[in-house]
This record gives C-alpha cells, structure tokens and sequence, in this order.
C-alpha cells in the first residue's frame, strides 16, 4: 500500500463525469461503495495510489460549487448525494480559459479574462502550483466539453518553436484544451485527455512534453459503444467473420449531449469513433456508420444500438444487434481515475511523454508510431505487463 497523497485537477470539474469522480471517491473513502466499476481495484494496489488518498479541484465556467453542480446532473442516487453533498458543496472551480470560438452552446460565466495566451497560461500554472503544495503530486484531467475540430494539420502546432511563436502572436487557432495541456506539462504536470478535443496529441506538444519529461496520455475515454466495439470486432475478425457493414448510432441528453448537438464539435467525436474498426479488421469497412443524436429525456442515460452485418463460410449472410443501456458518466468517472493514478505512477517511475500502455481507456490513443492498438484485449496485456514489471 502506498501512501502518496494525488491531487487531480481536473478540467471541467463542474460537469456530469468530474462531479462523479468526486462523488465517488468520497463515497469509498465513507465506505458507502464498493470499488465496482473500477478496472484497477485490486490490481497493483502496491504501486498506485490508494482510492482515498485522492483529492480534486480543477477549473469550469460555471461557477456553482459540485454539489449544485452534481444536483443538476442527476447521476447520483438521493442517498448517494445526500452523504456527499457536504464535501461537494467545499470544492468551487476555479475560473476558467474559455474561448467562444471553440464551444459556442455552453456559455458559462466562470472564465478569465486574459489579455493574452501568456497569461491564461501563467494563472493556470499557478493554479497548479497552488494546489501541489496541499499534495504529493498532481496529475491533470481534461473532462471538458468537446470542442469545435480544431485545425490539426495547422502549421504552428507542428513543433515546439512554431507553437511558441503561436502563443506569442496569441494566434486564435490555440483552443483552451491546448493551453491548459500546455500549462500542465510547462508546470511538470502529468496530462491525460478524456475527451476527443484536440490537445496534448499535436506533435508540438508532444516534443514539449518529451522535453519537461512529463506522462502524456489520450484522447477520448473508451467507455459505452465503442469499448464494446473493440471487444467484438477482434473476435469477429478472430473467427474469419466478414464485416459487411457496421451502423452504430447514440441517443443522449445530458450536457455532453448539448455540446455534440452543435457539428463543429461532433465532427470531433465522431473522429474519434469511427478509427477503430478499419486497424482491427485490417481492411476498410465501407459501410461503417456512426451517429450520435442529443435526445433530452434520457439525460446521462446513454443508449446505444450496433447493427454488425457479418458473411460467414459458404458467404452465407448473419446479423449480430447489440443494445448497450448505459449510464454515461458512471461508466467514465472511473477509468478517468484510473488514467490518474496511472499518470502518477508513470511520473513516480520517471516515465515522460507519451503512455501508450493506457491505450485500454481511450478511444483514439495516442501512439508512437502511427498505428495505435485499438484491440481491448491487446491493450488490456499491454497495461497488465506495464503495471507488473520491476
Ligand atoms: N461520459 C462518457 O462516457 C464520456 C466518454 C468519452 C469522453 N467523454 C468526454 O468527456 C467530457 C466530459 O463529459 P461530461 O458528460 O462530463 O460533459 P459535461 O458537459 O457534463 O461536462 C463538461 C464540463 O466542462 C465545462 N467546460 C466547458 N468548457 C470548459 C473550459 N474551457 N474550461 C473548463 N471547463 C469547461 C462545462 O461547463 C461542463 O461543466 C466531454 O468532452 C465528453 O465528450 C465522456
């Protein structure tokens, strides 16, 4: 057991996911839960942080401490939210880098307003040092709504000198994902990406991240249909099964929901959605459909409907349907944890850059080299080997 105390700052601590976390560390710490739903309980419980040795604080535009936030998302039991109000009603974000330009639906009044990138930059680090005096380390968590699809073959986010110049010229292509990624690792912060905003993954800051020699780690939580992709399609290809086609569509409506509803940042997700399927089977699947619709009376309740047309021996044609009722935010809060103490311990091990042994969480993860895994079962052995050496 080990006894370091982690902070997580986490970026949009006010919404459905980082009000969860937060409620859900409490509840373990009061022994209300148990650590279900956690994939690293009980694994290498020598080496990472101990679930209660775990505090937040983190950054939102709106300025409504968690337990108003957490009431209004409405994941949480009465119960559950009643032995936890206290300690939420305690943690109010601190303000945000916001940029209109990036998310235009959600329109929060708890943002800075800085004369320049510099600037957002500095008051994020000194955030971050603030906080790290009360701990033994931090590690950041973007859990931010998913921003418009930045340019990613921009010019400047190329390498480490353009992007500096970018930030001087306070260029209006750097979104806030990438400048509190870039505050995080300036301030030797490790830095994972749970959502599928472009951020930590531009090979500027990768180098820059390298160079700081600080844990990396994206982009978009694995958590409802596409985990269950990733689970299916290598058994299928396992099988010799042919995928003709595959029509994955969503319907959700809590605030997540409200931010894809806009196509800018939809366009973002659906990125990150649809990769996954072709580096599996190993060839292209030309009617791979992925839809997401915000539907509002199912609030944080996700539903997910996979249509997977398979041809089997003889060509003969099948159909395999899939229905995943899911809970969005309790499926997230905790692989969003376990990326944390994961990241610490990379930081503990002197590990920098990119942690391509936490591929398991993410939908599109970051990779050395330009073929990620994305098959759960390989990326699973790959964090199992990681977490059990020396
Ligand atoms: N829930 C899941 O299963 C899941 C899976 C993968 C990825 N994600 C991603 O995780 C993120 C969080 O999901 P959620 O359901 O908690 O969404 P949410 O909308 O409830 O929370 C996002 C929070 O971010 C805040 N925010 C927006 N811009 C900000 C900024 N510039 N700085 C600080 N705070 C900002 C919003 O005010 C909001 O409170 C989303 O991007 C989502 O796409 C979620």
């Amino acid at each position: 057991m080990t006894s370091r105390k982690l902070g997580i700052a986490i970026v949009g601590i006010g919404g459905a996911v980082g009000t969860t976390m937060v409620a859900g560390i409490e509840l373990i710490k009061k022994g209300l839960v148990s650590t279900d739903g956690l994939p690293l309980a009980g694994i290498a419980d020598d080496i990472l942080v101990d679930y209660g040795d775990i505090v937040f604080a983190g950054w939102d535009v709106f300025p409504d401490h968690l337990a108003k936030a957490a009431e209004q998302h409405e994941v949480l039991t009465l119960k559950q939210f009643a032995a936890v109000e206290e300690a939420l009603r305690t943690i109010k974000p601190w303000p945000a880098v916001a940029d209109s330009k990036f998310l235009s639906n959600i329109d929060g009044s708890n943002h800075l307003s800085m004369a320049s990138h510099r600037e957002s930059i500095d008051k994020v680090k000194s955030d971050l040092a603030e906080f790290r005096t009360t701990v033994d380390s931090v590690v950041v968590i973007n859990l931010a709504s998913t921003e418009k699809l930045a340019a990613e073959g921009n010019e400047s986010f190329n390498s480490l000198a353009d992007l500096e110049k970018a930030l001087d010229d306070n260029s209006k292509d750097i979104s806030p994902a990438m400048l509190y990624a870039y505050a995080a690792i300036a301030e030797g912060v490790p830095y994972g990406n749970f959502t599928p905003s472009l951020a930590a993954d531009v090979p500027a800051l990768i180098e820059f991240a390298d160079k700081q020699r600080v844990p990396i780690a994206g982009k978009d939580g694995k958590t409802g249909q596409t985990f269950i992709k990733t689970v299916l399609a290598p058994a299928l290809r396992s099988r010799s099964l042919k995928v003709e086609g595959w029509y994955s569509t969503n319907i959700l409506g809590n605030r997540d929901g409200l931010a894809l509803s806009n196509e800018d940042s939809l366009a973002s997700k659906l990125k990150t959605k649809s990769s996954v399927l072709e580096d599996i089977l190993g060839y292209d699947v030309e009617d791979h459909i992925v839809d997401i619709k915000y539907y509002r009376p199912r609030g944080d309740n996700k539903e997910a409907w996979d249509n997977i047309d398979i041809s089997g021996f003889l060509g003969q044609p099948m159909q395999l349907k899939v229905n995943f009722l899911c809970k969005d935010s309790i499926l997230a809060a905790p692989l969003a944890i376990e990326i944390a103490r994961c990241l610490e311990l990379a930081q503990q091990r002197g590990e920098a850059g990119i942690q391509e042994q936490l591929s398991v969480f993410f939908k599109l993860p970051m990779s050395k080299n330009d073929k990620p895994e994305h098959a759960f079962h390989r990326q699973e052995e790959m964090l199992l080997k990681w977490l059990t050496k020396h």
